[in-house]
């Protein structure tokens, strides 16, 4: 059997989560986000969730050590033997050097990197007005994707939130550290033949066909 091992890369608000959802049910293979893990990880109050918890308030990238291990241990659950779509990771060249080798440890090997392009104001717009369910983690945009009923989850009816690090001053935090650490990982995955680019503007079901139409290409 061949996994159908891909990453979901891009800018902060670009929708990746939005299309991982999507894409996962699509495909059949688990989407694990790395943001919500490490949020999960601060809710419950362990000792990773402490150390994470400042350097996501601030809009900074946790240390290396610290995600690599969490997302290596999520990968290799049984759910995503047959593949998995990572959302988030790796965001540095290291943490795509250990992603490499867990892969090759396994005797597997990445199917595709599909990076979702967005230009930095529409960022901005996306971030600013994105509400998420605290239950379900579903996300909204208060103009492009608003729930039925004002402030509430469609799935579950839950009071939506807005999350700590969509202040302004942290999204601007936010983009400048993925131009600087992750946008290199473009290059990586480039040279190493497995990058599909999609644009990212767009209704979010356009978006999922150019990124469904990418991925079936790769596998
Ligand atoms: P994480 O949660 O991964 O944040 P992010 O990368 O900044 O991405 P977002 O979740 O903000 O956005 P998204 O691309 O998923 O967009 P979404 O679908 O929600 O990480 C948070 C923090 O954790 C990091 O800052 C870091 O501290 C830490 N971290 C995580 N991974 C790490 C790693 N590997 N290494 C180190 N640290 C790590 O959509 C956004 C909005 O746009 C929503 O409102 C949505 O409704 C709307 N929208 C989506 N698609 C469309 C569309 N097509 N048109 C219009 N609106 C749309």
């Amino acid at each position: 059997m061949t996994e159908l091992d891909l990453l979901l890369m891009g800018p902060p608000g670009a929708g990746k989560g939005t299309q991982g959802r999507l894409l996962g049910e699509a495909l059949g293979v688990p989407w694990v986000s790395s943001g919500d893990l490490l949020r999960h990880a601060v809710e419950d109050g362990s000792a990773l969730g402490e150390e994470a918890r400042g350097f996501m308030s601030r809009g900074d990238l946790v240390p290396d050590r610290v995600i690599v291990g969490l997302m290596s241990r999520r990968l290799q659950e049984p759910d995503a033997r047959g593949g998995f779509i990572a959302d988030g990771y790796p965001r540095t060249v290291p943490q795509a050097d250990a992603l490499a080798a867990a892969l090759d440890a396994l005797g597997r090997r990445l199917t595709a990197a599909l990076a979702i392009l967005l230009p930095d104001d529409e960022v901005v717009d996306r971030l600013s007005g994105r509400r998420t369910c605290p239950r379900c983690g579903r996300v909204y945009h208060v103009e492009h994707e608003p729930p039925v009923r004002a402030e509430h989850c469609d799935a579950d009816g839950a009071c939506l939130i807005q999350r700590e690090d969509d202040s302004a001053e942290t999204i601007r935090r936010r983009v400048a550290v993925y131009h600087k650490d992750s946008e290199p990982l473009i290059a990586y995955y480039g040279e190493r033949g497995l990058l599909r680019e999609v644009d990212g503007i767009g209704p979010p079901e356009v978006v999922a066909e150019r990124l469904h139409a990418a991925a079936a290409s790769s596998a």
